[in-house]
Formats: C-alpha cells, sequence, structure tokens
C-alpha cells in the first residue's frame, strides 16, 4: 500500500498512536477478506470498517449500528422514488457523487482485492461493506487523527446535514445557540475526554450536546433517535414510537442550561406549529392529491405531472425547512419556509390542482385559514380583496399586489 508522510503524521498525533494502536491493529485483514491484498508480507485491507473499529469500540459500534444512520443506504430501497430522481432523472453519475457520497456506496472489490472506483473512494455514512458491516465511522471521525474534537464539532454534522431539503447546520448557524457556539468556542472544553453538559462545558450546545453527547443522568450515544419525539422528514410529521421518552431525555439536555418552564412552554410552541402546519397545508394538500389520483387525473408514473413538482417542493423542502427551523429556532428560516409553502401551496398547488379537477379544491377550501382566497378569483372569479373587506382596509391591498407579492418573498 503506498502511503505518504502526511498520513503517518496525521495518525503520529492521535489518541491512537499516544496508545500504541498502528497501522496493522486497524488494516490487518484476515485470510478470507473479500478485499485483501499483501503489502510487505502482511494481510492488508484498505477499507477500515465498523467490525475492525468494534474490536477495541464494540459499544459504539453497537449504538451505531441500530441507527437510522447505519441504514442510509438501505433505506433507499424503501424510496423507488428518491431512487428514480436520483439514478434516472438526473442521472446515475450525479447521484453517484451526490446521494452516495452521503448515504453510502455498496463496495464492489474487483481483482487483486482492488476496490471498484465507481464504488471507492466513498465514506457515506450507511456505506455498505466488502465483510457485511454497514456504515463508515469515517463519515464523522476524519482519518488519520481521529481527533474526538473534531466529531464534536457542528461542521462535521454539516457536511450531510446541508442544503435545501435538510438546512440543520444552516439553521444552527442563524440561532442563538450557534451564535453562542461561534463566539464561545475557546470555552466548549472540545478535547475533553469526559465532555457532560452543565458538568465540562455550559457555553453553548454544538448538534452532538442536543443529539448524541451525554448530560448529567444521561450517556452518550451513538444513535441520535433516542432523543426524538417527531419524524420531521415525512409529508406529515409523525410521533416516534418511544416518543414520550425520547421527549424525556431531550428535556434533560435542555434543562442543563434553561428551565423547565420555559422548555415545557418552548416544546408547546414547537409541536403547536406542526400541528397548524398538517391541518393548513399538509393534510388539505394530500387530500387534494389523492383525489387526483382516485379520479384518474394524474398517471400512474410518478413525477411527470407537473402538479407532483409542486407538491414535492412544497412539502420535501420547504415544509421540512420550517419544521427543522422551528425545532432548532431560526426564526428567518421559519419564515422563509413558510413564505415559500404559501407560494407552492396557493401560486402553484391549487391552480394547477383546480385544472386537473375542480371539485377536489373547492372540498379543501372550505375551512376558514383559506376564505381569504377561496372567496376570491380561485372559485368565484372575484378578487381576495373584493371578496373580503377586511383585506382591503383604506383599499390598501389588492389581490395582485398580494399574489405579485408572494411569488418573491422567499429566498
Ligand atoms: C484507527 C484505525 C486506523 C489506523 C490506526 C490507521 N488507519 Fe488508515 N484508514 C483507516 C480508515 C477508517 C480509513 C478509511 C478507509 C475507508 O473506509 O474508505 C483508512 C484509510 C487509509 C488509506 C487509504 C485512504 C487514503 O486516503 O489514501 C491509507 C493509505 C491508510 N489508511 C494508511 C494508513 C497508515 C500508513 C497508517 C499508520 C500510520 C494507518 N492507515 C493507520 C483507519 C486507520
Ligand atoms: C486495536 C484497538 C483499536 C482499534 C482497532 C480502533 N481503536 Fe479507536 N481507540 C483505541 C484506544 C485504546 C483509544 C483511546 C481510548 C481512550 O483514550 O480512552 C481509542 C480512541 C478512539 C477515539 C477517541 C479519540 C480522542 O481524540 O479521544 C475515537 C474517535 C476512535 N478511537 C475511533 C476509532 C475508529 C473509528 C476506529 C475504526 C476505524 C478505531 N477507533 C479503531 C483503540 C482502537
Ligand atoms: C449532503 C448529503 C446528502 C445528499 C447529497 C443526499 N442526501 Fe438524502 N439525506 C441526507 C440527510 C442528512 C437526510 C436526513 C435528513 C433529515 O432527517 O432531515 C437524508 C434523507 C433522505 C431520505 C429520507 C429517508 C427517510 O428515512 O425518510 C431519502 C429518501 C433520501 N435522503 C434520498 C436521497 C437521494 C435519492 C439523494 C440524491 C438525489 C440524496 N438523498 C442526496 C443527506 C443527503
Ligand atoms: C454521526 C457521526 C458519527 C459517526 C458516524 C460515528 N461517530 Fe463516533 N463519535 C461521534 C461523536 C460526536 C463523538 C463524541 C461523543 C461525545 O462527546 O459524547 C464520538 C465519539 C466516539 C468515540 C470516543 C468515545 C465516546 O464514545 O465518546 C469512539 C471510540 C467512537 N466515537 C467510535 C466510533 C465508531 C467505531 C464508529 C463507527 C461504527 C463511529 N464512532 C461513528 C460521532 C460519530
Ligand atoms: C456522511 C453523512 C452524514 C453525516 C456526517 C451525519 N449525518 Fe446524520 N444523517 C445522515 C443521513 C443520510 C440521515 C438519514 C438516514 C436515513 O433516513 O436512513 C441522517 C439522519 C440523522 C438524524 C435523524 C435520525 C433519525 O433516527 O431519525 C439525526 C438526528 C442526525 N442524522 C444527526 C446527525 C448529527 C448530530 C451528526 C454529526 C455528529 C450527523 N448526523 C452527521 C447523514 C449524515
Ligand atoms: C439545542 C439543541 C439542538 C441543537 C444544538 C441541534 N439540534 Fe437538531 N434537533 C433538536 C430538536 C429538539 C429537534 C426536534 C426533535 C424532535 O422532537 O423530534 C431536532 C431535530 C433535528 C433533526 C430532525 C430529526 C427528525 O425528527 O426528523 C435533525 C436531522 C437534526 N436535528 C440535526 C441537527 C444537526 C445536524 C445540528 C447541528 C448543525 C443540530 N441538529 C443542532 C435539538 C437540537
Ligand atoms: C449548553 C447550554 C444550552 C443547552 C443545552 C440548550 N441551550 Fe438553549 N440557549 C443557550 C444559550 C447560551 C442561549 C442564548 C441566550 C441569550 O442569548 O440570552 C440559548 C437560547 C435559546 C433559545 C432562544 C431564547 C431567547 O431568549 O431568545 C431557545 C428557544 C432555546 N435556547 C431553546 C433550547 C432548547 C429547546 C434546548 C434543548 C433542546 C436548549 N435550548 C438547550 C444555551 C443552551
Amino acid at each position: 500500500m503506498f502511503t505518504s508522510a502526511s498520513v503517518f503524521f496525521q495518525w503520529s498525533s492521535s489518541r491512537h498512536a499516544e496508545q500504541e494502536i498502528g497501522c496493522y491493529e486497524c488494516h490487518q485483514a484476515a485470510e478470507d477478506s473479500p478485499d485483501l491484498f499483501i503489502h510487505e508480507g502482511f494481510n492488508i485491507s484498505i477499507i477500515v470498517s465498523p467490525l475492525d473499529c468494534a474490536r477495541c469500540h464494540e459499544a459504539q459500534v453497537k449504538d451505531f449500528d441500530g441507527s437510522l444512520h447505519a441504514d442510509a443506504v438501505n433505506i433507499l430501497e424503501l424510496y423507488p422514488v428518491a431512487n428514480m430522481i436520483g439514478n434516472v432523472i438526473m442521472g446515475e453519475p450525479v447521484a453517484r457523487l451526490s446521494c452516495t457520497d452521503c448515504h453510502g456506496s455498496t463496495v464492489q472489490v474487483i481483482e487483486g482485492g482492488r476496490l471498484d472506483p465507481t464504488t471507492w473512494p466513498n465514506t457515506g455514512v450507511g456505506r455498505l461493506n466488502p465483510d457485511g458491516s454497514r456504515g463508515a465511522c469515517s463519515a464523522c471521525h476524519q482519518r488519520h487523527k481521529f481527533s474526538i474534537a473534531q466529531s464534536r464539532r457542528p461542521i462535521t454534522c454539516g457536511r450531510c446535514h446541508a442544503g435545501h431539503d435538510k438546512p440543520q447546520i444552516h439553521i444552527y448557524e442563524e440561532s442563538k445557540h450557534g451564535i453562542s457556539f461561534e463566539t464561545s468556542e475557546g470555552l466548549m472544553n472540545l478535547d475533553a475526554r469526559k465532555w457532560v453538559v452543565g458538568e465540562n462545558y455550559f457555553a453553548a450546545p454544538t448538534c452532538v450536546t442536543c443529539h448524541l453527547a451525554a448530560a448529567p443522568g444521561l450517556a452518550s450515544t451513538h444513535n441520535p433517535a433516542n432523543r426524538l419525539t417527531w419524524i420531521l422528514r415525512h409529508e406529515i410529521a409523525e410521533r416516534r414510537e418511544n416518543w414520550q421518552s425520547n421527549k424525556n431525555q431531550m428535556t434533560k439536555v435542555c434543562t442543563e442550561c434553561h428551565s423547565s418552564d420555559f422548555i415545557t412552554s418552548w416544546y408547546t410552541n414547537f409541536d403547536g406549529l406542526l400541528d397548524f402546519y398538517d391541518r393548513k397545508f399538509g393534510q388539505p394538500a394530500q387530500r387534494v392529491m389523492s383525489k387526483l389520483r382516485e379520479t384518474g387525473k394524474l398517471t400512474t408514473q410518478e413525477f411527470d405531472d407537473k402538479i407532483e413538482w409542486s407538491y414535492f417542493q412544497m412539502w420535501n423542502y420547504e415544509a421540512r425547512t420550517a419544521r427543522n427551523a422551528v425545532a432548532m429556532q431560526s426564526h428567518e428560516y421559519v419564515r422563509s419556509g413558510f413564505a415559500a409553502v404559501t407560494k407552492y401551496f396557493y401560486l402553484e398547488f391549487l391552480p394547477e390542482a383546480k385544472k386537473l379537477n375542480k371539485d377536489a379544491v373547492t372540498e379543501v377550501l372550505t375551512t376558514p385559514e383559506h376564505q381569504w382566497y377561496a372567496a376570491g378569483d380561485l372559485i368565484t372569479g372575484a378578487s381576495p380583496a373584493e371578496s373580503i373587506p377586511d383585506l382591503n382596509q383604506n383599499g390598501k391591498v389588492d389581490s395582485t399586489d398580494l399574489l405579485h407579492f408572494m411569488q418573491y418573498w422567499h429566498r
């Protein structure tokens, strides 16, 4: 195996070097390893899989293996539509260097124990390895330092938790928590072996503080699901199976820095906003979609009808942005997420649905939240400003202005 001096120096300042864990302790391969090759008389494989780390870090590997992270490749099987967007609509080479780089590849071995270049290099979080294990620990622990401080920094998670449909890092950076981290990083004790919030540091929570690390009475974990109340990424937010005990765990973290009244009130608002979205936008849109399907207005092929794209844009990008923004406190992303939800809902989704089946829309728009729009041009042909006098006090608002404004108000 060719290697450079830099690899050696990265390793030599690591905790592993301190503990005399050398190259061979990690890179050794069993006689029957599919990716084995002989290097200067030693059996070596390049991939150091979770099974290899497990020889010394059994607990972390077990936790990780039970997490959705470890399932990030397999889960795609449940979403043929997502696969189609990646592999067919965008194209396989794009999927390989985007979807696969975050979710993970299925590593294939070719002759001589070499790794197939269409499947590796790759450190996606749920990577399927030649030895049958799932995951790449270096998704978060960059080689060859494997520094604990590096894994605790928000930017480590931001490599994947970034962009329009999973904007956690952007939200965090704009939140008071992100500001506190940015301005107090030196007080965070990021290098400490024991890293318990409220005991070893106080200044700010990072992603890891809330989702993985220890709090008094709460152990550190490699499975973030343990503390989550909701599944925020679906069309409609869903409560998790063990949501109550998960919520108690997350609350333990928060109350190291906030009063319990503060956190109870905060959750009331968070839960309330999720409900509100579902009632006002999520469920009505879902009802319209199923009505269009039932009445044969959509083809069976997904994503070949314009309305499927408006609907997808609304929930997969904008509702997810809005929900995550409430969960992690960025007021601006709550605003821009909802601004875009309303734009797609009123200006694209409903007009398109109306063209396909007017009844489906009329039925949905009977609830009071939609009066301002339903009473307007969509149903009666009159403008909302004319039909709802409140909207047009002193002649200040007219419908054209309102709709025009909505078109441009999200980022
Ligand atoms: C704690 C375990 C560990 C130790 C110790 C270790 N490695 Fe690695 N090494 C890894 C992991 C993990 C990878 C990533 C392979 C993958 O999953 O794609 C890797 C990858 C590599 C690669 C291929 C990737 C590249 O960037 O070119 C080389 C070469 C390498 N290691 C050399 C070394 C050498 C030389 C040493 C000793 C100085 C060493 N390793 C020590 C875990 C280790
Ligand atoms: C042969 C045993 C061995 C193997 C294999 C091994 N480690 Fe370690 N690792 C250790 C020891 C020992 C420590 C130091 C523990 C301590 O300081 O308490 C350590 C520490 C660590 C730390 C903490 C580093 C720090 O800055 O405190 C991380 C992260 C880590 N290992 C990740 C890995 C990963 C990922 C793999 C597989 C790619 C791996 N280790 C493989 C023995 C091993
Ligand atoms: C930058 C990293 C990254 C890229 C690129 C990426 N994903 Fe993801 N994906 C994620 C993360 C992170 C999540 C979880 C987001 C959340 O829970 O908010 C996710 C979630 C998903 C889910 C939801 C799974 C579930 O359990 O509900 C699907 C499906 C998915 N991605 C498919 C894809 C496809 C297909 C592509 C390529 C077109 C892709 N992803 C590209 C990081 C990525
Ligand atoms: C999603 C990112 C992520 C992945 C993937 C990940 N780790 Fe970690 N790991 C962390 C973080 C963050 C910490 C620090 C936790 C803390 O401070 O409590 C950590 C800490 C550790 C430690 C130090 C001891 C401890 O538990 O605090 C070891 C050892 C370790 N990880 C091993 C692994 C192994 C082995 C894998 C692969 C199976 C792995 N990690 C995968 C993020 C990750
Ligand atoms: C290499 C990419 C990658 C990195 C780095 C990463 N994640 Fe993830 N994360 C994902 C993907 C992909 C998913 C969705 C997996 C799925 O649906 O199967 C996910 C899901 C999650 C979830 C939802 C879990 C659940 O059970 O619903 C949380 C929370 C999370 N990640 C937190 C973190 C934190 C905190 C870090 C940093 C310590 C981190 N992630 C680092 C890719 C990554
Ligand atoms: C102050 C604590 C805190 C910090 C800091 C934080 N989060 Fe969160 N995160 C939460 C809470 C609370 C939720 C909503 C959890 C719930 O009730 O389901 C959440 C939700 C999530 C989800 C969606 C999980 C789901 O239920 O679908 C992901 C993914 C995530 N966070 C990743 C991150 C990443 C990445 C960072 C850093 C860039 C981060 N979080 C920073 C507390 C935090
Ligand atoms: C390590 C300490 C720490 C933890 C843990 C923590 N926070 Fe914070 N939080 C802060 C700090 C510091 C601020 C900024 C206070 C300020 O600016 O006055 C803050 C601000 C906030 C704000 C904005 C308050 C305001 O007055 O503008 C909310 C909401 C919030 N946190 C909720 C949470 C929730 C929910 C959790 C748990 C999921 C949590 N925090 C966990 C330290 C923490």
